[in-house]
């Protein structure tokens, strides 16, 4: 995730300036490195580097900028480490073009091989410098911008929005929007882009969104939007915005935790767009070929780590360890060469984890680190990288990098089994094909689920302590219900495998004690079944997260029912995350408690 603007016309201030306030009011998309375009008397100039906004300013000051035109980048890394050749905006060969885009060009590699072949000289890592390139190759043919601009985005793959200045239009600011959010502010002698709305806030309140697939330019007088060779017309879309600009940073949501629950589809498109098949074969082969596998992780990462657990020991027969990070000590004298350990941090900066992956290395075992933030720490120090596209998460109670880790780890846990032999090529597919369609099931599940976790939070905004139980696959899934419960909603609530409830936890139930279960194997759920039936001969309140195929047989003997769309058990984890978020944040509001900073928590835990 990045934030991007551009700004065509007048606000009566110097355009480098306002830039810089509309790319502080995206910050929180990205802070890695920062840039300005400017275009002026038909050249443009570009200032960019490495850091935050006001330290790439204090270096490089584009807010001395002045011009007709102009685009800007807060960057949040994903292809290329954050340093000053892969700040944005990126440029074609001649410096006519420049470009700022926030999402991934999954095409991009393949678009660059051609692109080098007819002598294009590229200066940065980026996915994004292609667009520059084609954007170049298309007005040399003689193509319009317009028509240059309508090309470009039929050869782009993946997720954008995308800001373009061209020297040869200088009065325009050229855009195009696929998944990633652009709106168009409106303004009387200016008009601005943006990735969110605070950006331009302080300039208008008058706005539209843009939908996927169009594009356009922007001028300081009008508007002009397309798509597939079409005009649209938006005047019926223009809206006026009454948010506070606070409200606003949080895109209307009341707390960055609802807002980061609503944002996994998107996360988990871009995490999807991300990934890389020779890579998964790559470390997929490691893992197999590997004497052990340790896996390693700290709350939330810890729990994504037992899922990949699960399916590399429980489905596939690896020999693999699993620990909270903090204990790794009981591990070393298991660990040598030949071994891999596969380290999990969205932050990659916290050090239970970073010690683990420290320690272990030094022993000759081989790290993959699975982390949130290019070039953070943990994966700097691991021998290999997989990295989730969630964007920044502010709230302290991580929600969308948890379901962009299991995403990564199914589909990485998939490619070994499919090198393993434990599945078949069609097999294979359906699971991938299942993982690249997750976003749409998600959403959907967050639009079915939310109105009954909110009444469900209700029941349970009076109670003192839960339980969370389940079996196989789920069971790491229960215990991030439970643990995301007890960080923002301060309920008590533990995590048991259903089977164990029987074992000392069951003498706490009494009538209304609430008992979710998560019913995600198979191969459990008969036995689950008599679990939920001794809890409520016990008078608890039954709560379940059921996919729709158990519906029948749970429907009737549980006092709440959450359903859930049918999908295999490794992408079912991914979406029975999303009503037990939902219901911690419920249940956290009602309470009167602020879920996005719980008391006691750090986001990123940088002490032993
Ligand atoms: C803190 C946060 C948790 C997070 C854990 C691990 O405890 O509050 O939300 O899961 O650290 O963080 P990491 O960045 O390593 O995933």
């Amino acid at each position: 995730m990045c934030g991007i603007v551009g700004l065509t016309g007048s606000v009566g201030e110097r355009i480098g300036l306002v830039l810089r306030r509309c790319l502080e009011r995206l910050e929180y998309r990205g802070y890695d490195s920062a840039g300005v375009a400017v275009v002026n008397g038909g050249v443009i100039t570009v200032r960019k580097g490495r850091g935050k906004i006001s330290e790439v300013d204090a270096r490089v000051n584009f807010t001395g900028l002045n011009g007709v035109s102009g685009i800007g980048h807060t960057r949040w890394a994903t292809h290329g480490k954050p340093s000053d050749e892969n700040a944005h905006p990126h440029t074609d060969c001649s410096g006519t073009v420049a470009v700022v885009h926030n999402g991934i060009i999954s095409n991009y590699r393949e678009l660059r091989e051609q692109l080098e072949a007819r002598g294009h000289r590229f200066t940065s890592d980026t996915d994004t410098e292609v667009i520059a390139h084609l954007f170049e190759d298309y007005v040399k043919a003689r193509l319009t911008a317009l028509e240059a601009l309508r090309e470009v985005v039929s050869r782009l793959r993946g997720t954008y929005a995308i800001a373009l200045l061209y020297a040869g239009e200088p009065d325009k600011v050229f855009f195009a929007r696929n998944v990633s959010p652009l709106i168009i502010g409106l303004g009387n002698g200016f008009n601005f882009l943006a990735s969110d709305i605070p950006a331009f806030l302080e300039y208008t309140n008058r706005v539209i969104t843009l939908h996927d697939g169009e594009y356009g330019f922007i001028t300081p007088g009008s508007v002009y939007v397309e798509r597939g060779g079409e005009p649209v017309d938006v005047k019926a879309r223009v809206r006026v915005v009454n948010w506070s600009p606070e409200l606003a940073s949080k895109e209307g949501y009341p707390h960055f935790m609802l807002k980061e629950i609503h944002e996994q589809p998107r996360a988990l498109r871009d995490t999807w767009a991300g990934l890389d098949t020779d890579q998964l074969s790559k470390l997929s082969d490691l893992l197999l070929k590997a004497r052990r596998v340790f896996i390693t992780g700290s709350g939330t990462s810890y729990h994504a780590g037992l899922v990949f657990d699960h399916l590399l020991s429980g489905l596939m027969g690896l020999d693999t360890h699993a620990f909270n990070s903090s204990e790794y000590k009981r591990y070393v004298k298991l660990a040598g060469d030949g071994d891999v350990m596969v380290a999990v941090s969205q932050s990659g900066e916290t050090i239970d984890t970073l010690m683990a992956v420290r320690v272990f290395r030094r022993l000759g075992v081989r790290v993959i680190a699975v982390s949130n933030i290019v070039d953070s720490t943990i994966p700097r120090e691991s021998d290999y990288q997989l990295y989730t596209r969630a964007g920044p998460e502010v709230g302290v109670a991580a929600t969308k990098t948890f379901t962009a880790q299991l995403m990564v780890l199914n589909a990485l846990a998939a490619t070994a089994a499919l090198g393993g032999g434990v599945l078949g090529k069609d097999e294979y597919g359906l699971i991938m094909g299942e993982l690249e369609h997750l976003p749409d099931l998600v959403n959907l599940t967050i639009t079915s689920v939310e109105a009954k976790a909110r009444h469900i939070a209700s029941r349970l905004a009076s109670k003192a302590s839960a339980y969370y139980l389940s079996r196989g696959l789920g069971l790491p899934i229960a215990m991030e219900g439970a643990l995301k419960l007890k960080e923002v909603a301060y309920i008590h609530a533990e995590a048991y495998p259903a089977g164990e409830s029987k074992h000392g936890p069951i003498a706490l139930v009494e009538g209304g004690f609430p008992v979710l279960f998560i019913a995600t194997d198979d191969e459990y759920v008969d036995a689950l079944e008599g679990n939920v039936m001794e809890m409520n001969a016990r008078g608890a309140l039954t709560i379940g997260v059921i996919p729709a195929k158990h519906q029948p047989r749970f429907g009737k003997l549980l006092s709440e029912v959450i359903q859930t769309p049918n999908v295999s058990p490794g992408a079912l984890t991914i979406l029975q995350s999303i009503p037990l978020q939902l219901l911690a944040y419920y249940t956290a509001v009602l309470r009167g408690h602020d879920p996005d900073k719980p008391r006691n928590l750090a986001k990123t835990v940088t002490v032993e």
